[in-house]
């Protein structure tokens, strides 16, 4: 039984699909990243998964639990959690109250996450009164990702959470992505940089024009070749896309 599996998912906006039949799935203690182009429906998908999107059609379980359909407060207490690419956190509270709105869903959480986020974000703790507002960047993602674990997800869905990072910060993410995975947890990455996202998962799905194009274990990808996909050089089977 995989942590997620999505069938057949189709979504958009104001009745017009951008994501056209796309499937996927991830294990528990595994990272999956998702790459494709800019406007490829990556975001649109994710937020399909969570239940954000009106008209989705296709089948998500979580944990083997069919939650297509229901409404996100409900997806999140099955356990899947969500960082969106923008506005991931609410800038005029505290991290405290950032982090304690991450249990919403199931406040009781609250006294046994808190420790173990401060725990994987040092960072966070030495700025628990501090506005989210007044953080930086990386921090500011940082928060976002430790807001989601308060509910204590089995899955873990981030939307390009690199983006905008120095190079440093953002081997800081994936560093912490990779702790997360290590914890049991599985994670669903969408990362704009096809190398940091070959480096740190174990598998990737590349998709384009709002498809599944090609996906296979990272270690076997060929960054060439993704880049040429990303292009438009049409899609292939794995054994292209292989390292030559
Ligand atoms: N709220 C919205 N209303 C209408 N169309 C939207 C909305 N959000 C996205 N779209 C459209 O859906 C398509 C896919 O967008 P999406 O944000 O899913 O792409 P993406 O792969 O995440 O791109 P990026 O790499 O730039 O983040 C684009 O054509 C976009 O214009
Ligand atoms: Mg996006």
């Amino acid at each position: 039984m995989s942590a997620l599996t999505a069938e057949q998912i189709t979504a958009g906006y104001r009745g017009v699909p951008v994501v056209r039949g796309v499937a996927l799935h991830v294990e528990a203690g595994t990272t999956v990243a998702i790459v494709g182009p800019n406007g490829a429906g990556k975001s649109t998908f994710l937020k399909a998964i969570v239940g954000l999107l009106k008209g989705t059609t296709g089948t998500v379980r979580v944990n083997g639990t069919d939650v297509s359909g229901w409404p996100t407060p409900a997806i999140t207490r099955q356990g899947l959690g969500y960082v969106p690419q923008v506005s991931n956190v609410f800038p005029s509270l505290t991290v405290q109250e950032n982090l304690e709105l991450g249990c919403y869903v199931s406040p009781k959480l609250y006294p046994v996450q808190l420790p173990k986020v401060l725990e994987l974000f040092p960072d966070l703790r030495s700025a628990l009164r501090r506005k989210g507002g007044e953080l930086s960047g990386g921090q500011r993602m940082m928060l976002a990702i430790g807001r989601a674990l308060m509910a204590d997800p089995k899955v873990l869905l981030l939307d390009e959470p690199t983006a905008g990072l120095s190079p440093l910060y953002a081997q800081k993410v994936w560093s912490l992505i990779g702790d997360v995975a290590g914890s049991g947890v599985g994670i669903l990455v969408v990362e704009q940089n096809v190398g940091m996202a070959l480096a740190g998962s174990d598998w990737v799905y590349v998709l384009t024009g709002g498809r599944n194009n090609v996906d296979g274990p990272a270690k076997d990808m060929n960054p060439v070749r993704l880049g040429e996909i990303f292009l438009g050089a049409g899609g292939g089977d794995v054994a292209e896309v292989r390292r030559g």
